[in-house]
């Protein structure tokens, strides 16, 4: 496709829906739970909250400025602002990272339409704690199930990359988006009114700083940038897509509010519910998997017909906000294939979805019958997971800063976050301050600590 055969998103709205789409998926309601759990609770999201204001905000606005700007794919796009030099590596490692994330993240993604047959066979009823706990586990370390739900769900996705931009992205996250928002609160009702629910809802917003250690920022900082889609350019190739009056600092502040307050509603979630029916709060990623189908079963105990359809709706809904995340996940990967190597749309996204699921095959076996084989002590789900979130995101996000802060022509930046000047625009030094020293030095920061080189 030539530049000017790209097509646009609708208008703003659009465009924030899309981005929060990409943004709001497993990251907030399977991911930022256990991160928290697994961290000590509230210090955790205190920290993390920072990260999302100090470095997820100023970096999201970057990326939307590089990816209107240029109106092209991740690689096209650092090509077009910085001819002939280095920096188009950031691109070429974005799409690389997109494609990683993928391969594992549709893994989790199947698992939710597992849950959703087996809250439609109504298998949940009248079950104890352990039989959950014991279920998931027989469901994913089988050999098979997890990867017939793998292949679909890529399937999903790539179906709807192939409807394309217009009609695929845009349409399914205009609906998508309010109605999991709508279910999230009547979910967070049921929750809080489990006996001993307090306990939860303490444990998230009662910081305990002394359980504070590096690992706790390291993991603050992953989640911020995985939970909102940053630095390996996603926001990036949805900005390509954005109208020219599209004002990014408002999109950018919209996502970064709506991506945090859906991470925390679901926390109201399950917590509560997992300290009410006495599940540890550090179970790692079986977490939403053991937790959610008590929430319905106890919440409704005289009530079985509202427990059987609220375990369906929400296995549902949570199929649907994975799908728009790796709808945007697939379509970095997609539009880079078919700008760079002028591949058809159709075959670029082939390659894309059978890639996946080759390496997604290996990723779900590490769970189950491949266990046994680790690097580091992870499996190989566990070191993808680490790998992109914990040092890929990060590090991407550091070079966007420094691109941005110190490479990219000011004036470029000033008229597309004015949009030509009719905009005013308050923040744009402290913006290109923080660019410039604090987020690179923060994420610099955590690193090296990470290392313990400051002891
Ligand atoms: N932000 C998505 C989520 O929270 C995951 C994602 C990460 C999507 C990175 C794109 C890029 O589920």
């Amino acid at each position: 496709m030539k530049k000017n055969e790209r097509v646009n998103f609708g208008g703003m709205l659009t465009a924030i829906l899309a981005s929060a789409g990409s943004a709001v998926g497993l990251g907030n309601v399977w991911r930022f739970p256990y991160e928290t759990g697994n961290h000590g609770g509230a210090a955790f999201i205190f920290i993390y909250i920072l990260f999302i204001v100090i470095l997820g905000l100023p970096i999201m606005l970057s990326e939307f400025i590089i990816g209107r700007k240029t109106h092209a794919n991740l690689a096209g796009a650092y090509r077009q602002l910085a001819k002939d030099s280095k920096w188009r590596f950031v691109g070429h490692i974005g799409v690389f990272t997109g494609f990683l994330i993928l391969s594992y993240y549709a893994v989790v993604a199947g698992w939710t339409l597992e849950y959703i047959v087996e809250a439609g066979m109504n298998q949940f009823a009248g079950k104890e704690t352990a039989d959950y706990i014991g279920a998931f586990k027989l469901f994913s370390e089988d050999p098979i199930r997890p990867l017939i739900w793998l292949a679909l769900f890529l399937f999903l996705t790539h179906f709807v990359i192939v409807k394309g931009v217009k009609s695929g992205i845009e349409r399914s996250s205009k609906v998508l988006m309010p109605l999991l928002f709508v279910l999230i609160i009547v979910l967070i009702g049921c929750s809080l009114s489990l006996p001993g629910s307090a306990e939860g809802v303490k444990f998230l917003f009662q910081p305990d700083f002394s359980v504070v250690d590096s690992s706790v920022l390291l993991a603050a900082m992953g989640q911020a940038f995985f939970s909102l889609s940053l630095g390996m350019g996603c926001l990036c190739t949805y900005a390509s897509y954005f109208r020219n009056d599209t004002n990014l600092a408002k999109a950018a502040v919209s996502v970064a509010f709506i991506d945090t307050l859906i991470a925390i509603m679901a926390g109201l979630i399950i917590f509560p519910a997992a300290f009410s029916v006495g599940i540890q709060p550090d179970s790692g990623p079986s977490l939403l998997f053991i937790t959610l189908p008590n929430v319905f079963q106890q919440a409704f105990s005289g009530m079985p017909i509202l427990s059987y359809s609220f375990s369906i709706l929400f296995y549902l809904l949570m199929a649907i906000a994975a799908l728009t995340s790796t709808i945007s996940l697939h379509e970095v990967v997609t539009a880079y294939l078919h700008e760079e190597f002028h591949l058809e749309r159709r075959v670029a996204a082939r390659w894309m979805t059978g890639a996946c699921l080759f390496v997604g095959v290996f990723a779900s076996l590490s769970l189950g019958v491949a266990k046994e084989y680790t690097l580091f002590g992870l499996s190989f789900f566990e070191l993808l997971d680490f790998f992109t979130a914990k040092l890929m995101l990060p590090l991407l996000g550091f070079l966007v800063a420094l691109f941005t802060g110190w490479y990219l022509d000011k004036a470029i930046m000033w008229r597309e976050i004015s949009n030509n000047g009719t905009l005013k625009v308050r923040f744009f030094r402290l913006y290109i301050f923080i660019l410039k020293f604090i987020a690179p030095i923060a994420i610099l920061c955590i690193f090296l600590n990470e290392l313990h080189l400051f002891g």
